[in-house]
């Protein structure tokens, strides 16, 4: 069977996701699938990608070959494309390990399911309301599950009269808040804002970037998370793992780099390594989740649980949570991408 991987993409997480898409490779079993690499560049041009090798040294982009999923479910094919010359390859299958925008927010998903090509995670609708602050936020309401409390602001609501919901917020939230894009990948508009000036400025900043932006209180608690593998009905939990807060340092490239410290047996508060994954689950099934998710939640001193996030296409970096949380689990990470590739064909 032939296993398509789709990487990098226009997402300010690009750089991320050839790096997990990388150790997602190589963990492919070769004897069962082969493997057909498909980068996406930050411009957003798809191209046929030669080698891991290639995807470690930052080669591929310069493949002189175009590789594209042609959306005719007829066909299930990719068009390989060299010097004007077309060429259809049938394909199996597709692991789109793409994070953020245009790749986990259901517009791959979307191009798939056109196809009729089975792919590796959720489908389009979770996809698109795990990307989306404020409507994971209004299903997760629904279930009772404490999270960050909220205020939404729109563009046209600024446009009207900013001043007047800056006074609602004030009115419910004690400083600091913290200011997000409702939809935009990784931390890109997210502020801090410790006064009435700094809201300002945050949401319009925030608003830059979407055109939906909450407006959160502050949580203070342990950064936990846990990573669900399965499907609807059926879906396993791993552990919890803890994220220490971020420490800076200078690499070689002289730019700097956020590392944050992995740990999979911290000292929490009680009762939170048993309840969480439970939480996890039932996130996960409202959104409709498939395949896998890391979801990310506060831990308070009091043990109360508070859902921050969910990551559709978690990272598979060296130093990311979700494979070591099922590695902890007794699946190692060869076992979790052969789990993961059967999935998408149930
Ligand atoms: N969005 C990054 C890749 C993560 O959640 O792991
Ligand atoms: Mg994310």
């Amino acid at each position: 069977r032939r296993l398509a991987i789709i990487f990098g993409g226009q997402s300010s997480e690009h750089e991320i996701s050839v790096i997990s898409a990388t150790n997602v490779s190589k963990q492919v079993d070769t004897d069962k699938y082969e493997l057909i690499l498909i980068g996406i560049t930050k411009e957003g041009k798809w191209l046929k990608v030669d080698s891991i090798a290639s995807m470690e040294d930052g080669s591929w982009l310069n493949s002189k070959t175009g590789a594209y999923i042609l959306p005719d479910a007829t066909k299930k094919c990719i068009i390989i494309e060299t010097g004007g010359e077309y060429q259809e390859i049938p394909i199996d299958v597709v692991f789109p390990v793409l994070h953020g925008l245009y790749g986990e927010d259901g517009t791959v998903q979307g191009l798939l399911e056109l196809a009729k090509i089975p792919y590796v995670g959720c489908g389009v609708l979770a996809s698109a309301i795990g990307m989306d602050k404020l409507y994971t936020k209004l299903v997760v309401d629904k279930l009772g599950i404490r999270q960050a409390a909220y205020e939404a602001v729109l563009d046209y609501e600024a446009k009207e009269d900013l001043a007047r919901k800056i006074r609602t917020i004030e009115d419910r939230f004690e400083y600091p808040v913290f200011i997000k894009p409702s939809n935009a990948g990784s931390s890109r508009g997210v502020s801090k804002a410790s006064n009435t000036e700094e809201l300002k400025k945050g949401i319009l900043e925030a608003l830059k970037h979407d055109r939906k932006v909450l407006v959160e209180e502050t949580i203070v608690g342990h950064e936990v998370e846990c990573g669900v593998l399965g499907r609807p009905g059926d879906v396993m939990a791993s552990g919890v793992g803890e994220i220490k807060s971020a420490a800076t340092f200078y690499d070689y490239d002289a730019k700097y780099k956020l590392d944050s410290l992995t740990l999979l047996d911290s000292k929490l508060p009680d009762g939170v390594r048993e309840k969480l994954p439970e939480c996890a689950k039932k996130i996960f099934t409202a959104l409709d989740g498939f395949g896998l998710s890391r979801v990310d939640f506060f831990a308070k001193e009091d043990g109360e649980i508070v859902f921050n996030e969910i990551n559709t296409m978690p990272g598979f970096t060296a130093i990311s949570m979700y494979p070591m949380l099922f590695e902890a689990a007794g699946i190692d990470k060869k076992s979790l991408v052969d789990k993961l590739i059967e999935l998408a064909f149930e």
